[in-house]
């Protein structure tokens, strides 16, 4: 079973398996923010109980017993969780998810937390390969796989679909293989 760190801190930024506590942050920043969910298939949480729920599905209170992980990304500077990086592990490979408030998006912040996580990755852990769909119309996000290190594969169409719309997007698989 593959249990990844509970905690990751960069110079910016401390990664925190998500608590209870940060969801309140968390859903104002993040979560709840329609701009935040645009190319996201879960669309914008309606309520913070929602990410409440979430964060008690996979965060710290369940961090030994499965295989999905959730950490609270937070910026050190105010210390306010405002984002949400998650870990979907399978046999010897992993799928990730990330994303942070509109307030904080341009300044590296996104790439630092992915980086941390892919030295985890490379560094420690026995994952193999580590992969996610990224919409292909999300330049920044693209940008921010091939920076941690992730490369671009096959073209999806249709692949993803936005729960809030019904509209079905394509995307990008991208993919990290430690062989490679
Ligand atoms: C996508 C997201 C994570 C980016 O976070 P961020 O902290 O702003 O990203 P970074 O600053 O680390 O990097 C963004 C990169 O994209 C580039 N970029 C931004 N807008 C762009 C655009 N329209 N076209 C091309 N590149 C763009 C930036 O220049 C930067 O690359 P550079 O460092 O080479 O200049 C953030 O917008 C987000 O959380 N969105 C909501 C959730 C989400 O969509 N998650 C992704 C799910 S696949």
């Amino acid at each position: 079973m593959i249990t990844p760190p509970v905690e990751l801190k960069t110079s910016r930024l401390h990664l925190r398996a998500a608590r209870s506590e940060h969801a309140a942050s968390v859903f104002t920043e993040y979560t709840g923010n329609s701009m935040a969910a645009r190319f996201l298939p879960r669309g914008a949480h309606p309520a913070q109980s929602s990410t409440e729920a979430v964060i008690h599905a996979w965060g710290e209170s369940s961090w030994a017993d499965g295989d999905r992980f959730i950490w609270s990304i937070i910026d050190r500077s105010d210390q306010r969780p405002m984002g949400l990086f998650l870990m979907f592990v399978d046999g010897d490979g992993a799928e990730i998810h990330y994303g942070i408030g509109p307030a904080y998006w341009g300044r590296g912040l996104a790439t630092e937390a992915g980086l941390a996580i892919m030295h985890w990755v490379k560094q420690q852990s026995p994952l193999s390969e580590v992969h996610t769909i990224c919409a292909a119309a999300h330049e920044s996000s693209c940008r921010v796989l091939e920076k941690i290190g992730l490369v671009r594969g096959q073209f999806l169409p249709d692949a993803l679909l936005l729960k809030a719309t019904g509209e079905r997007i394509d995307g990008w698989s991208y993919r990290w293989r430690r062989s490679e």
